[in-house]
């Protein structure tokens, strides 16, 4: 099981170690795991994620110079540049810290220079918004050395600054959630967005005696590959075929006069996955786990048939965890490998996960990776101790 270990001191003394210089701030911002509405930021959609206990730690030094310094444990050269000097052209892991400095001084926030180090426990690839997550903490640093308090205006400016630096400077044309809910999410609940009004509310989760799951795959995920900016594009077609601004509009029976078969299909995920979110909304509230059993179960096969963004690794895990008690599994973010979500008695985790494994195992597949996500908080920055 993969801890959410706390790197705060961590990530302050290994900025002591690359720059000899001494954090004042160390912003923290989670990963994330959606529980339903896959896709559907982007087509002005509902969806339900909650943010993980595991997070990215940046630890912050100010400086008087202008000078930006970040060092991430991935790589041996630290980035170097200067606050006048960035801009939408940052190669490789610094265009989701050194972009985010970028955007927040376009923003006119966090104008300044600064030593950074970076270190997280939210795995690599997963699915699990380790980029959004990397994103918000640098702001979450970035604000903190600026002076600036973290309400509402702030976070929603996070969001902002965080989502263009991903699709402007990392060019991974994503919808907006994963930064909205890592920003926003509250201690014990789940974020229902809603991407046509742009309006949030924190659902409170009563578990009880349930459990969400996650389980990496390890089939590594990448959404600046075309597999996700193609989905897009076929659900802008379908979308414009239609003569609408966007699915949210749609019915499944305009959906189902378009011509071509591929698009018709992408837009029926986007339909029947909208309609799912508020079910599964009431049945969590309800603790009816029978029907997230089926809201699940339908959202995975409409992932795999419809939208085909699964691999037989996910289909495989679900499967799995299902046969072994879960009450439901679906594969979660933005698919093509990462991680599946399950919701399961929270005495059933040893029996699915060891099953899962077991599986895996036997059809030759590497070892997966799993971790428990209780519903955390979203952004925010501590003063560093010294
Ligand atoms: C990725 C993107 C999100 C969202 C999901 C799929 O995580 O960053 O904006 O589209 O995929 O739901």
């Amino acid at each position: 099981m993969l801890e959410p270990t706390d790197l705060t001191r961590h990530a302050t003394e290994a900025l002591r170690t690359n720059f000899g210089t001494e954090a004042t701030v160390v912003g923290k911002a989670p990963g994330r795991v959606n529980l339903i509405g896959e896709h559907t930021d982007y087509n002005a959609g509902l969806v339900l994620p909650v943010a993980l206990p595991h997070a990215t730690y940046a630890a912050a030094a100010p400086r008087t110079d202008g000078v930006i310094r970040i060092a991430t444990a991935h790589d041996p050269e630290p980035f170097i540049s200067h606050i006048d000097q960035l801009g939408p052209e940052i190669d490789g892991w610094a265009a989701y810290v050194a972009g985010v400095l970028w955007t927040l001084r376009e923003a006119g926030l966090a104008t300044g220079g600064l030593d950074l180090r970076l270190e997280s426990s939210v795995p690599f690839g997963a699915g699990l918004s380790s980029s959004a997550s990397v994103e918000c903490a640098t702001a979450a640093a970035a604000l903190g050395i600026a002076g600036r308090a973290l309400d509402a205006d702030v976070r929603r400016a996070v969001v902002a600054a965080g989502m263009r630096a991903e699709t402007e400077v990392a060019k991974a044309p994503t919808g907006g959630m994963d930064q909205s809910v890592v920003t926003f999410a509250e201690e014990g609940g789940a974020l229902l967005i809603d991407f046509d009004s742009g309006e949030h509310r924190n659902v409170p989760l009563a578990l009880g005696e349930r459990t969400i799951l996650v389980t990496d795959t390890r089939v590594e995920h990448q959404l600046t590959d075309g597999g996700y900016a193609s989905r897009r594009a076929q659900c802008e077609k379908a979308a414009a075929d239609l003569g609408l601004r966007s699915l949210r509009e749609a019915t499944l029976d305009q959906v189902e006069t378009l011509g071509d078969d591929v698009v018709r299909r992408r837009a029926r995920h986007i339909v029947t996955e909208i309609a799912r979110v508020e079910p599964t909304v009431d049945a969590l509230g309800g603790g009816d786990w029978a029907a997230i059993g089926e809201l699940f179960a339908a959202s995975h096969a409409s992932m795999r048939d419809d939208f085909e963004i699964s691999v037989p690794e996910l289909d495989l895990a679900v499967a799995t965890a299902v046969g072994a008690g879960a009450d439901g599994a679906r594969m979660t973010g933005g698919g093509f490998g990462g991680s599946i979500v399950s919701i399961l008695p929270t005495a059933a985790v040893e029996a699915v996960t060891a099953a899962i494994d077991k599986a895996f195992a036997e059809a030759g597949h590497g070892a997966p990776g799993h971790l428990i996500a209780s519903p955390s908080a979203g952004a925010m920055f501590t003063e560093a101790m010294s």
